[in-house]
């Protein structure tokens, strides 16, 4: 029999070995195993062709990177519902998701999250991008996204539908609606579901960038100036946000007010508008086999109102890596292929859409695929910036507050003299600027 004392002393020892065993066991579990695959996942859009290719360029660097699986997370089309959907993420801490496709206007309200890629290798290559998309990322000095397809807001027309009324593109608004009306007109006739203009109308982010695009075209600014004065409460902006909600149950179907990018694409799709306002992605889809439009269509700038030039909204996503992200590293080296030269060229020529990188505006093969990269060159550098990084970090509750000022002088609820008149105030309030 053991003493009391020693009694003590074993038991003391076999706990304290446990305990170490136990301890270590656990420390060995969060060690990388290397015979298991580090697992990178990407958050990613699937607007048009964008899953598919995100998914084989995920593919492509499996074949040259054993020991690391790349999953690609479907995520909803609506910015707001992807947004939310990322914030969950973050404020769980939440490792689940590496790298993240994120929208143009998010940078400033969300690099808290972010790495800064030039640490992991994003400096060497950024000089290839389009300065103010490497700018627009750059939040205190720290990358937070590397840029990887821009966009801008275009014009698609049927080229055979102009010619069989004997229209030109239009130049202006006036133009737009005129032709519109001539070619509904005539196509009803036989088809009773054809429109002669579909867009974006339903209450949500791609209505600030298609309001945007009016107002800006109309000498109207840009809702807030980039240096903080809220400037939307003036007549050319009243005057074209009246004028767009008369679209709306003439050349425009009612249901125009529920549509984002991918319901409007559906109509003009199938053969059933004569134009289109959609960013440059819905090139590629059109010429699809499938497609009632391929080679039917062009693509031309934005009507052009007061200023006497259309004005097309920047677009376009970046892919941003984790904080909590539990292999940065590899996870930054997933989103720099996937946003390299090589990655860009593939989603440019499968999918047209548009490359950060400028050279690749040269490339032979980029240019076949999509002949409007070079002539409408002009209409990508030009693109009109929506007023997020001035008021970083509340841009999203900016933007919500104007897509539904607009959104009730579409549904005709209201005048845009007097949404704005709100909308001046309720902006006031939020971001504590300066009305003009
Ligand atoms: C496109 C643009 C993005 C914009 C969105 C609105 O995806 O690239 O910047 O916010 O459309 O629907």
């Amino acid at each position: 029999m053991l003493k009391p004392k020693w009694m003590f002393s074993f038991i003391l020892i076999v706990a304290l070995t446990m305990f170490l065993v136990v301890g270590c066991g656990d420390d060995a579990a969060d060690e990388p195993d290397p015979d298991e695959d580090v697992v990178v996942t990407v958050a990613a859009g699937a607007v048009g062709m964008e899953l598919e290719l995100t998914r084989d360029l995920a593919e492509m660097y499996m074949a040259e990177n054993e020991g690391v699986t790349v999953e690609v997370l479907d995520t909803p089309d609506m910015v707001e519902d992807r947004l939310g959907l990322y914030l969950q993420f973050f404020e769980a801490g939440s490792s689940e998701v590496d790298v993240f496709q994120i929208d143009v206007i998010w940078p400033g309200d969300l690099a808290e999250h972010f790495v800064d890629l030039n640490e992991y290798g994003a400096a060497e290559v950024a000089g290839d991008h389009f300065p103010a998309i490497v700018e627009n990322n750059t939040v205190d000095g720290a990358l937070v996204g590397i840029p990887w397809f821009t966009d801008a807001g275009l014009l698609y027309y049927r080229t055979d539908l102009l010619e069989k009324y004997d229209l030109d593109p239009p130049a202006t608004w006036d133009d737009l609606e005129e032709a519109a009306q001539i070619i509904q007109d005539g196509e009803r006739v036989e088809n009773p579901d054809f429109w002669g203009f579909v867009w974006q109308g339903r209450a949500y982010e791609g209505l600030t960038c298609d309001a945007l695009e009016w107002i800006a075209s109309n000498d109207g600014g840009t809702i807030i100036s980039p240096d903080g004065v809220i400037t939307i409460n003036n007549p050319n902006a009243i005057e074209i946000v009246d004028q767009a909600a008369g679209w709306v149950g003439t050349i425009s179907p009612e249901g125009v007010t529920t549509m984002a990018e991918e319901e409007s694409r559906a109509v003009w799709h199938a053969g059933n508008a004569a134009f289109m306002r959609n960013w440059p992605y819905a090139y590629a889809t059109s010429q699809a086999d499938d497609s009632a439009v391929k080679d039917l269509f062009d693509v031309s700038p934005l009507p052009a109102g007061r200023s006497g030039s259309g004005a097309a909204t920047l677009g376009g996503w970046q892919l941003a890596v984790s904080r909590y992200s539990e292999n940065p590293e590899v996870a930054a080296d997933v989103a720099l292929f996937m946003a390299s030269r090589e990655g860009q060229k593939y989603r440019a020529v499968e999918g047209t859409f548009n490359p950060t990188i400028m050279d690749l505006y040269e490339d032979e093969e980029v240019l076949e695929a999509a002949p409007f990269f070079g002539s409408l060159y002009d209409v990508f550098i030009n693109a009109v910036a929506r007023p997020s990084t001035v008021t970083a970090p509340q841009y999203s509750a900016v933007s919500e507050l104007f897509y539904n000022a607009v959104y009730s002088v579409l549904l005709g609820e209201t005048s845009a003299a007097d949404a704005f008149e709100e909308l001046e105030l309720d902006l006031m309030d939020l971001t504590g600027f300066d009305a003009e």
